[in-house]
C-alpha cells in the first residue's frame, strides 16, 4: 500500500487564497444580485502595457516561420533576457550580477516555493509571522514541518519571526540561529520596507552564522522612499549568503502570463566549496523546461526604456489606490499600515473582531472581500490585508462602502 507524505496532513484547510475563492464564490452564489469588490489576492486589474503586447505578437509571428520557429527554450532562460536583466535591472542599481546567475522561469511564486528543494531536510527554517503562506507550507511539503502545534499556531521546526506594530513589522533577529531565512521587503501581507541599513545588518548576521537569505522582491517597483533598497546585492558581502527572487507579475501585470526569476550568485558555497548556483541549474534545468519563448521576450519589452515608462505608469495607478485606501481607512478611524512603499494595506481589525470575523463581516455587509492576516500566520490575527491592484473606481467604491458600515 502507498504510504503519503504525513507532512502534508499538518497544513491546515488548503492554500490560503483558495480557501479565499472557496467562501466568495458561496457568497456569490447565495448572493446573485450583489456587486462583490474583490481587493483580496494581489491580482492586477489593468492590461499588459503597449510594448509589452507588441512584443508578444511579434514573437508569435516568429513562431509561424520556419527559420525563427523555436522548440524547447533554454530551461534557465534566454540569454536576450538574462543579459537584460544583468544591463537593466542590476546594473542600474550599482550591483553585481553575472547572466549565469539569472535563472528565468515561470514567477516567484514558484521559485520561492521550490527554492527550499536545495537545502538538507534538517535544515532550521526561520520565516517572518505573518508571511507568505507559500514559504512555510513549501517546507512543511519538503518534511521540515516537525509537527503542528494547534493551540499555538505553529510548525515545530520552523523559527518564526514575529512582525507586530512593536517592531514595524520588520524581524529582530531571532533567539535560534538559523540556516535559512526568508525575508520579503517591501512586505507581502504587511506593506513594511526596512532601510538599507537594516536590511545590511541581516546580511552581516546571515554571513556571520553562515546562513542563507530568500529575499523576495517581487514588490520593490512599489518603493517610493529613498532609504529603502530595490535589491539586497546594494548591500555589501550579500552575494556570498544571499538568493533573490523577482517577478514580472506585479510590476508588469504578468500574473496570468507568468515570468519571474531567481538570481543564485556562485559565491554561496557551503562547507565543502558546493555552490548553490549549481545546485538550482541542476534542479531548474531537471524540473522545468523554461518559460515559453515570447513570454521572455514580452519580458525583454518591460526591460526597455519604454517598457519602464509604460510600467511605471501602471505602477503609479495602483499606488494612487492604495493612497485612497490608506487615507479614506484612516479618516474613518481604522488604525492602518503599509502603502508607502507597498500595495498592500494592512489594517487593524476594529472592536477585537477576529480576522476571519472581520472578513465575513466584510462581506457581508459591504460585499467587499480582503485577507484574513491570520491566514498569513499567528501574528496576523486581529489584522487584515487589502489590495491596491483593483480598479481605481471599484477601489473607490469599496472605500465608500467600508466606510458607510
Ligand atoms: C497575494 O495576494 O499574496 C499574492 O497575489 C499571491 C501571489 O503573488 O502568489
Amino acid at each position: 500500500m502507498f504510504k503519503v507524505n504525513g507532512d502534508y496532513l499538518n497544513l491546515q484547510g488548503s492554500y490560503l487564497f483558495s480557501d479565499i475563492a472557496k467562501k466568495v464564490a458561496a457568497f456569490t452564489e447565495a448572493n446573485p444580485d450583489k456587486k462583490i469588490i474583490r481587493l483580496g489576492i494581489g491580482d492586477v486589474t489593468q492590461p499588459l502595457c503597449p510594448v509589452v503586447i507588441k512584443a508578444l505578437h511579434d514573437a508569435v509571428d516568429e513562431m509561424a516561420v520556419k527559420e525563427t520557429f523555436r522548440g524547447y527554450a533554454p530551461d534557465l532562460g534566454y540569454d536576450f533576457l538574462r543579459n537584460a536583466i544583468v544591463e537593466k535591472v542590476y546594473k542600474k542599481l550599482g550591483a553585481v550580477v553575472y547572466a549565469d546567475e539569472v535563472f528565468v522561469s515561470d514567477g516567484a511564486k514558484s521559485d520561492s516555493g521550490n527554492i527550499q528543494e536545495i537545502f538538507s531536510r534538517d535544515s532550521r527554517i526561520a520565516v517572518c509571522d505573518p508571511v507568505y503562506p507559500v514559504y512555510v507550507d513549501t517546507n512543511v511539503m519538503g518534511g521540515r514541518s516537525g509537527e503542528y502545534d494547534a493551540a499555538a499556531g505553529v510548525f515545530k521546526n520552523i523559527i518564526y519571526m514575529p512582525c507586530t506594530e512593536a517592531n514595524d513589522f520588520a524581524p529582530d533577529f531571532p533567539d535560534e540561529i538559523p540556516d535559512v531565512i526568508y525575508l520579503c521587503f517591501p512586505n507581502n501581507p504587511t506593506g513594511s520596507a526596512i532601510t538599507k541599513d537594516r536590511l545590511q545588518q541581516w546580511v552581516d548576521y546571515a554571513r556571520k552564522n553562515k546562513a542563507v537569505i530568500i529575499y523576495d522582491a517581487a514588490y520593490e517597483a512599489y518603493i517610493s522612499e529613498k532609504d529603502v533598497p530595490h535589491s539586497i546585492y546594494e548591500c555589501e558581502g550579500a552575494r556570498e549568503c544571499a538568493i533573490e527572487i523577482r517577478s514580472f507579475s506585479k510590476n508588469a501585470g504578468f500574473t496570468g502570463t507568468r515570468l519571474g526569476y531567481t538570481i543564485v550568485p556562485k559565491d554561496i558555497k557551503d562547507e565543502n566549496g558546493v555552490t548553490l548556483n549549481s545546485l538550482w541549474a541542476r534542479r531548474h534545468g531537471t524540473k522545468f523546461n523554461g518559460t515559453p519563448y515570447i513570454i521572455q521576450r514580452a519580458g525583454e519589452a518591460v526591460l526597455s526604456d519604454e517598457g519602464q515608462r509604460e510600467t511605471a505608469e501602471q505602477v503609479a495607478y495602483y499606488m494612487n489606490n492604495a493612497k485612497y485606501i490608506y487615507e479614506g481607512l484612516k479618516g474613518a478611524g481604522y488604525k492602518v499600515f503599509g502603502g508607502v512603499n507597498a500595495p498592500y494595506i494592512w489594517l487593524k481589525t476594529p472592536d477585537g473582531m477576529t480576522s476571519w470575523e472581520f472578513f465575513d463581516f466584510l462581506l457581508e455587509k459591504a460585499n467587499v472581500v480582503g485577507t484574513p492576516g491570520s491566514g498569513f500566520g499567528k501574528s496576523g490575527e486581529g489584522y487584515f490585508r487589502l489590495t491596491a491592484f483593483g480598479t481605481y473606481e471599484n477601489t473607490v467604491e469599496a472605500i465608500d462602502r467600508i466606510k458607510r458600515i
